[in-house]
């Protein structure tokens, strides 16, 4: 339990740093999609256009159950929360950055793998992965604003 303790004291001042290395980064414009979470580097365009965190080949499978299980339901949300709506549309652009949550998510996703790779000794955490120390979940717990309760 102290062992635990400790991990969310580290996990805390993680997220901290994290939030002004990536309020940094949205003043200066945005990174090239590097895949930091994965097998992702420069791989061949798959199926989906603009993903800079998860790995470009991953599968849809592995896509929807991520967007289900640890977005939706980790935060309580629907898929319109992070994604815009088309123009014009009732249907969703997955696509498109228009809404700011979905580049906070991905802030919040290089931290969660950041806090794995560093404080649960995983080499190469993905989100997803069952064997993940930390999840969106870990925080959020079907929450949106997890300090705010
Ligand atoms: C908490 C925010 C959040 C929620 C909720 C969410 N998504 Fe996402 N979604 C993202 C982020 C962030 C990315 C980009 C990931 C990256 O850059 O690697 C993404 C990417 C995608 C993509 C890939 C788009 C492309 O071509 O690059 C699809 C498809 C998608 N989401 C579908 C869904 C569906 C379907 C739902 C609801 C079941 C959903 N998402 C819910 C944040 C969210
Ligand atoms: C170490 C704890 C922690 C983890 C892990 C975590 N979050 Fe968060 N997240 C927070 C806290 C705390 C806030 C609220 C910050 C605030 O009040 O502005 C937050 C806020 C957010 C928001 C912003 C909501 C808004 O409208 O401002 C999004 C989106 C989000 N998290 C997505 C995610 C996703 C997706 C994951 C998993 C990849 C994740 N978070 C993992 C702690 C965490």
């Amino acid at each position: 339990m102290r062992f635990k303790r400790k991990i969310a004291v580290a996990g805390l001042l993680i997220v901290m740093v994290w939030i002004c290395s990536a309020a940094t980064t949205a003043a200066t414009g945005r990174s090239p999609g590097k895949g930091s979470g994965g097998s992702g580097g420069n791989a061949e365009p798959g199926p989906y256009s603009n993903l800079r965190v998860l790995p470009a080949d991953i599968s849809s499978k592995d896509l929807q159950k991520i967007m289900i299980d640890d977005f939706e339901d980790g935060l309580g949300v629907a898929c319109n929360f992070c994604h815009a709506p088309e123009k014009d549309s009732v249907h969703l652009d997955f696509a498109s950055d228009a809404k700011p949550e979905k580049e906070i998510a991905r802030a919040m996703m290089r931290m969660t793998l950041a806090v794995n790779k560093k404080f649960f000794s995983i080499r190469r955490p993905l989100l997803g992965d069952p064997s993940l120390g930390i999840t969106c979940n870990t925080c959020h717990r079907g929450t949106v604003f997890p300090d705010r309760r």
